[in-house]
């Protein structure tokens, strides 16, 4: 019989239903209009970005996964983990790679994935407890925008944060995440992150506006949240998705364009928000880098960078950087 591996709650749905009331409230009032890219991932959307990871167009999860089957075991040598942080770990299926090279290495005796999906932590824990029985797994569920205090100590850590999801965040927000995790992590203890790198174009946008339309589906399902949490009326079949790359910024750009004027009515802010016909939402941005840009920024943060690995193709990085 498998038991499900024990989840530290940090982040009660009440919390987050709160959260999502704010954050709706500002960024559908503002002008133009946005939401965070967090609301995406209720049960349905994890599923949904689960199945963007095996789409043809979806590029990074497949070469992030070839960097980490290739490389963990020099990520292994090189931080010495006992203990793995992951933020935003998702259903954790490429950290098994890490997991292996970890425990292989014999220093790594802990996994704590943390995330804001509680449906996406409680199947990877389980999975991942019953796989690696010798390690110890405990979820974590809060919001990686917050705090870090509440991380386990206790032994030598690293802290993953993979899939690029560190260009979901704007730059602002950037630049704070990581102070954060700096002032968490002891001089010496590693940060490993797996970001996009520019690249072009005609592979990036179609990797965010796949044929069968699951991205779509994605995107959309943030207003499904917003109808389910906050009783708002949004008629989904009324707004398009939209991908596009940002030059000057360097970032893919997601939205929703209304198909014509909506007045879409939410209940529980007791709010009338407007769109205009054409009108476009920010669901998400996922910003891409180069080396010498995610070097400034983790060096802003106070890390210092002691690897970096690249795919053939330069379409996707794994950094790991020291703790000063
Ligand atoms: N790391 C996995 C999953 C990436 S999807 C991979 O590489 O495939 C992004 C993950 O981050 C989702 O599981 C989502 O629930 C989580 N997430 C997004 N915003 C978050 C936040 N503010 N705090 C905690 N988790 C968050
Ligand atoms: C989680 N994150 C890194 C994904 C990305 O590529 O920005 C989310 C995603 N959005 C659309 N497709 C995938």
């Amino acid at each position: 019989m498998t038991t499900t591996p024990p989840l530290d709650v940090y982040l009660q749905p009440e919390q987050l239903r709160a959260a999502l009331r704010k954050d709706a409230g500002a960024g559908l009032t503002s002008n133009p209009k946005w939401l965070p890219p967090k609301y995406f991932y209720d049960a349905h959307g994890s599923e949904l970005f689960e199945q963007i990871t095996e789409l043809p167009e979806y590029f990074p999860t497949r070469t992030e996964r070839e960097l980490l089957r290739r490389f963990s075991g020099e990520i292994a040598d090189v931080a010495s983990p006992e203990i793995l942080v992951e933020l935003g770990s998702g259903s954790s299926e490429k950290t098994r790679l890490l997991l292996d090279a970890g425990t292989g290495h014999g220093t790594l005796h802990t996994y704590v994935p943390q995330d804001v999906s509680v449906s996406a932590l409680e199947g990877a824990a389980e999975q991942i407890g019953a796989e690696f029985p010798n390690l110890t797994v405990r979820g974590v569920v809060s919001d990686f925008t917050e705090s870090l205090h509440h991380l386990p100590r206790g032994g030598r850590r690293m802290i993953a944060f993979l899939g690029g999801t560190l260009g979901n965040l704007v730059p602002a927000e950037r630049a704070e995440f990581l102070s954060r995790i700096a002032d968490v992590l002891e001089t010496g203890e590693h940060l490993l992150l797996g970001v996009g790198l520019v690249t072009d174009p005609a592979v990036l946008v179609p990797a965010y506006d796949d044929a069968a339309g699951v991205t779509a589906k994605f995107n959309l399902n943030v207003l499904r949240v917003l109808n389910a949490q906050l009783g708002a009326d949004f008629p989904l079949e009324n707004f398009r998705h939209v991908a596009l790359w940002d030059a000057d910024n360097e970032w893919i750009e997601m939205r929703l364009e209304a198909a014509c004027a909506i007045s879409v009515r939410i209940e529980e802010l007791d709010l009338d928000i407007e769109f205009s016909a054409g009108e476009q939402l920010r669901t998400e941005i996922s910003a891409k880098f180069t080396l010498e840009g995610i070097r400034k920024e983790l060096t802003d943060a106070g890390f210092g960078i002691e690897r970096t690995w690249r795919d053939p193709d330069e379409r996707f990085a794994l950094v790991c950087a020291a703790r000063n």
